[in-house]
C-alpha cells in the first residue's frame, strides 16, 4: 500500500517505514539513551519489537490518525518520526534519531518537515509536542521549530517503567505562519 509521497528535505528523505528498515531499526532503536527519552519505545528493542512496529504501519495509516516516517539519509534509515493523534485527541509530533547521527541537525530538519506537513497537508489547527524535563536536546529542537511551552505533565515512559516529568509544548497555525515568515509576529501589530 502506498501510504504517502516521500517528503524530501535538504539532506533527508522522510518516507513510509518499510520491511527493508528492519535491521537498521533494531540496531539504532536498541539504545537506552534513545528509549529512555521516548514514552512508547520498548527497551530492549528486539527483532520482535521491530516486526510488531513495521507490521502495524499499513493499519495505522489506514486508520487516518498518524503519519509515521522513516528518516533516511542517502537511502539509509537513521531514525523515525511521526505526527499522530494521542489519547486526548490532539495531534502530537515525535521523533528520534540514532545516536551515531546526533548533533548534525537531522532531527531539526526532519521535525520541521513533519511540522510543515501537519499544517500544510493535514491542515491541522495546532500540533502538540513535549519532552522529558532532562531531555534538553529535544527541548532545543522543538524551540528552534517554534513550539512554545504550555505546562508540565507526568508521562509514562515504557523503557523506564514509570511516570516522568514532561514539559508540554504547542504550536498553532498562527505561530506556524509566523515562524515561516508568512505572517508578522503578533507583537509587531501593537
Ligand atoms: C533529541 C534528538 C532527537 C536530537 O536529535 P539531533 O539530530 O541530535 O538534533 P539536532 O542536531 O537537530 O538538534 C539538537 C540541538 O540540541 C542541542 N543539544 C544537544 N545536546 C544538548 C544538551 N545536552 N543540552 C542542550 N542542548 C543540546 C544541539 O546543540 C542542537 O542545538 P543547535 O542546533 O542549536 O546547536 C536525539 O538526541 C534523540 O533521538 N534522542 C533520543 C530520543 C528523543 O529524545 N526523542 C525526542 C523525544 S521528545
Amino acid at each position: 500500500m502506498t501510504r504517502f509521497e516521500p517528503i524530501v528535505t535538504q539532506r533527508l528523505v522522510l518516507r513510509p517505514l518499510e520491511a527493508c528498515d528492519r535491521t537498521r531499526l533494531i540496531e539504532l532503536a536498541n539504545n537506552w539513551r534513545v528509549a529512555k527519552n521516548l514514552s512508547q519505545m520498548p527497551y530492549p528493542y528486539t527483532a520482535a519489537s521491530a516486526d510488531d512496529w513495521l507490521g502495524k504501519q499499513d493499519a495505522l495509516w489506514a486508520g487516518g490518525k498518524c503519519v509515521n516516517v522513516a528518516i533516511t539519509l542517502e537511502g539509509q534509515f537513521i531514525g523515525g518520526a511521526g505526527v499522530s493523534v494521542r489519547d486526548h485527541g490532539d495531534w502530537e509530533l515525535g521523533y528520534w534519531v540514532g545516536e551515531p547521527y546526533w548533533n548534525r541537525g537531522y532531527a531539526s530538519e526532519a521535525a520541521a518537515a513533519l511540522r510543515d506537513h501537519a499544517f500544510d497537508s493535514l491542515k491541522l489547527g495546532f500540533v502538540v509536542a513535549g519532552h522529558f524535563s532532562d531531555n534538553h536536546a529535544s527541548g532545543r529542537v522543538l524551540s528552534k521549530l517554534g513550539f512554545r511551552y504550555t505546562k508540565e505533565s507526568q508521562r509514562y515512559c515504557l523503557a523506564l517503567g514509570k511516570e516522568v516529568r514532561c514539559l508540554d509544548m504547542v504550536m498553532d497555525r498562527v505561530r506556524w505562519l509566523e515562524v515561516r515568515g508568512l505572517r508578522e509576529p503578533a507583537a509587531a501589530h501593537r
